[in-house]
């Protein structure tokens, strides 16, 4: 009998929609191929939703989210939806912050590597890229994207300002450490977590609770390191790493910054999880909306597409489906086509068709 997968779909703003399409052409024949019972519904999110309902996420999504296999986003935001929940929420001011809290998904795997056949399109010498191959573990449900308080005050008696709260509390970073060290046991067994715990109170607090649980892992071996300093050892040395463990405002540069040793943002994948079972992951790539490539048809496809094999991998267990999916993204980014931020002059469109062929091929 085949499997029913139910997926829940949001396309979102900006190239959102260019990429899902095209992760959907590829759901589709992996569905034919291995004979899965793919059932997906499709909905709004952020500036879509706001322009449609008012809202950058209804609770009738929220609901659906929480009761279907897996979540896909495409990317969120835009100038347009800039400011119009003044002195919100970060859950009322963006529809993905909202879906992330409310699925609890707070283990944000955004996995980085380098393809040898690429390293001429990085800004890398070639020797610093052999086999890199990390994961940045972004925390994505706390720290100074999400606490309070935070605001902009503009009535006090001193001058204007704006200020947030970088706060963890025990349990999450507990949580998340746990995530980090479990995750590097699978790997290479080594894992680097980052802070500023020499001028920040919240930094010294991570450093000393993911310490503490690193005598949890005596077999993986386990560094602190200052953010800062990461970001640079990202950049002269990053076959270093293998997994990093970062908060939700680290991860999210560092993410950025390790997009770079595959040559593009428009590579990387990501799966946000949580720690309970039955409860589905969030899939998404790394990069946004590109607002300066949005409806030419030149947005890169394969960070949407391989968030579909992270889907198969952490969200279905389907180890083969996901592995076949990275031969297939390999194999085309080797012969081409390559969209323009690869230096090549494919399209979104013919470089999924390559990646179709290339898993007929493979299946
Ligand atoms: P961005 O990631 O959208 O773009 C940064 C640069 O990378 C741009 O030059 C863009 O053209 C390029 N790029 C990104 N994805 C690409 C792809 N698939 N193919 C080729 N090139 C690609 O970041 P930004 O410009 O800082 O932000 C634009 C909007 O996206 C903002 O509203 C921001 O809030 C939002 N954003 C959303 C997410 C998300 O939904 N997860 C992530 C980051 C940014
Ligand atoms: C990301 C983005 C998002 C973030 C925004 C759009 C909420 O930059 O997913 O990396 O900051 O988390
Ligand atoms: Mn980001």
């Amino acid at each position: 009998m085949s499997r029913k997968i139910e997926i829940l779909v949001l396309p979102g703003d900006g190239i959102g929609p260019e990429v899902m399409s095209q992760a959907l052409r590829v759901l589709h024949k992996i569905s034919d191929m291995a004979d899965l019972s793919l059932v997906i519904y499709e909905d709004l999110i952020h500036g879509q939703a706001w322009d449609a309902y008012g809202t950058f996420c209804r609770d009738e999504t929220v609901h659906q989210a929480k009761n279907v296999d897996a979540v896909l986003v495409g990317a969120v935001g835009g100038e347009k939806w800039g400011n119009l929940a003044p002195g919100g929420t970060p859950e009322e001011k963006d529809g993905l912050m909202r879906l992330r809290k409310e699925l609890d998904v707070f283990a944000g795997i955004r996995p980085a590597r380098s393809y040898s056949h690429l390293n001429e399109k990085t800004p890398y010498r070639p020797e610093l890229l052999d086999e890199v191959d990390l994961i940045v573990l972004r925390e994505m449900c706390g720290g100074v994207m999400f606490a309070s308080p935070r605001g902009i005050e503009s009535d006090s008696k001193g001058p204007k300002r704006g200020f947030d709260t970088a706060a963890y509390d025990v349990d999450e970073v507990k949580r998340h450490a746990r995530f980090g060290f479990e995750l590097a046991r699978k790997r290479r067994g080594h894992l680097t977590s980052v802070d500023k715990a020499n001028v920040m109170e919240s930094g010294a607090f991570w450093r000393e609770i993911v310490s503490e649980v690193s005598f949890e892992y005596p077999d993986v071996h386990f560094q602190n390191m200052y953010a800062d300093n990461c970001s640079y050892q990202l950049a002269i040395n990053p076959k270093q790493f293998d997994v990093i463990l970062a908060d939700n405002l680290f991860g999210d540069i560092l993410s950025d910054q390790a997009a770079a040793l595959s040559g593009s943002l428009g590579m990387l994948a990501s799966a946000s999880l949580t720690d309970q079972s039955n409860s589905p992951g969030i899939y998404e790539p790394v990069h946004g909306t590109a607002p300066d490539i949005a409806g030419k048809n030149i947005a890169n496809p394969i960070g949407m597409i391989l968030s579909l094999a992270l889907m198969f991998e952490f969200g279905f267990s389907m180890q083969e489906i996901s592995k076949k999916l990275h031969l297939a993204v390999e194999e085309v980014t080797r012969t081409g086509p390559l969209t323009p931020d690869l230096g090549g002059l494919g399209t979104t469109n013919e470089v999924t068709e390559a990646i179709l062929r290339e898993l007929e091929r493979n299946f």
